[in-house]
């Protein structure tokens, strides 16, 4: 017989464990049960995350990409996106700037750009580190072991690398030239090379159905990841994806707060596509288990052409904007901005760091 969904729900809280058919179920819940399962992963995130939100400041420094992803308005065949790279003084400027606003880490993201040599990449993440003191994350998607371990022997400390949807099929249907299993082969890569291992998905997209959901958060709690970006799928219009139906804001809060339950010490981004969906996205996702907000430090002129999906929110807005209006966010939910580096809570990533 089948278990209520209460049932589910607290067993979920007690052992942080489900199966594929238990999360299927808890991801149709609706109405008193949607508002348990949200007040559950908030309570789980109270006990093992704190109060704290910490804060990652994206640098997006190039939007170059040599992969075709069917949804991303960054790929390689949107000939008309005008291109831009930064260098590493621009890189390292950008990064100093963020620290007086209090950042402690940043990303730095691009398309799949191999203009930028793995020697010059570990340059970048060595003085990010030895100069400013930041925790680095980099997220330059799928690149050869040699690459991933001179990154690591510079100082970057965490790699971020969506698995975008652990649906074989779809996986397969969405990135011509890519594979789930290489895709799953680097994954685990970074996780034996010792970086603190951010991987996510997209929810909504095409074809996806509610097992392939439950396929991503049972990935997920494989790999056991440090960071788990979960945000709605938005159609571009310059893609092969344009007409097709964006993710729902209810299923990628429901996808963030089974997250919780199933993985309470990894950090959980309220993702800015919620937030460019809907007003108040960070805000529901920062209150159904999400800790961790992304602002981005980009400068104004570059925000533009890093056009992932239409509607990007801070299009026009500053590094300083963004930080105090992300500030008031946390703050209006009687929470706080964290001091340290927001490392891992695990212990392996703890001891000796910051
Ligand atoms: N909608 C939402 N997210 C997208 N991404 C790329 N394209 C889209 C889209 N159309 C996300 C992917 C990728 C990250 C850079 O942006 O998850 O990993
Ligand atoms: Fe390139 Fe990443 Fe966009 Fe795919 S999702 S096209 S790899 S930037
Ligand atoms: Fe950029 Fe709110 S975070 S304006």
């Amino acid at each position: 017989m089948q278990k209520e969904y209460n049932e589910i729900i607290e067993q979920a809280t007690a052992e942080h464990k489900l199966e594929k058919d238990e999360i299927e179920t808890l991801l149709s819940c609706e109405g008193s049960t949607l508002k348990l399962l949200f007040a559950a992963a908030d309570r789980v995130r109270r006990t093992f995350m704190g109060d704290e939100v910490h804060l990652r400041g994206l640098i997006e420094f190039s939007n170059y990409c040599q992969r075709n992803c069917a949804y991303c308005g960054l790929r390689e065949s949107h000939k008309s996106l005008p291109r831009y790279r930064l260098d590493t003084a621009e890189i390292v400027a950008i990064a100093g700037a963020a620290v007086p606003l209090g950042y402690k880490t940043v990303v730095l993201q691009s398309g799949e750009d191999s203009a930028y040599s793995a020697e010059l990449i570990a340059v970048i993440a060595c003085r990010l580190k030895e100069e400013l003191g930041l925790a680095v994350t980099l997220s330059l998607g799928e690149r050869s072991e040699e690459d991933y371990r001179l990154w690591r022997n510079a100082g970057a400390d965490r790699y971020l690398l969506k698995h975008e949807t652990a649906d074989v099929e779809l996986y397969g249907a969405l990135h011509p030239d890519m594979t789930w299993e290489n895709r799953k082969k680097s994954l685990y890569l970074l996780r034996e090379l010792g970086y603190q291992v951010g991987s996510g998905c997209m929810v909504g997209l095409p074809g996806q159905t509610l097992s392939s959901l439950a396929k991503d958060l049972l990935f997920l709690k494989e790999l056991d990841v440090e960071m788990a970006g979960i945000g709605p799928f938005i159609p571009n219009p310059n893609t092969p994806l344009a007409k097709a139906e964006r993710g729902s804001v209810e299923l990628t809060l429901k996808m963030i707060a089974i997250a919780r339950l199933l993985m309470p010490q990894a950090h959980l981004p309220a993702t800015t596509a919620l937030g460019s969906i809907d007003s108040k996205g960070r805000q529901k996702a920062l209150v159904a288990g999400a800790n961790v907000v992304m602002p981005n430090i980009t400068p104004n002129k570059y925000r533009r052409l890093y056009e992932i999906y239409p509607n990007k929110i801070c299009l026009d807005d500053n590094p300083a904007h963004c930080r105090n209006c992300i500030g008031g966010i946390i703050s209006s939910l009687g929470r706080t901005v964290a001091e340290g580096a927001g490392h891992s809570p695990k212990e392996q990533f703890t001891l000796g760091l910051g």
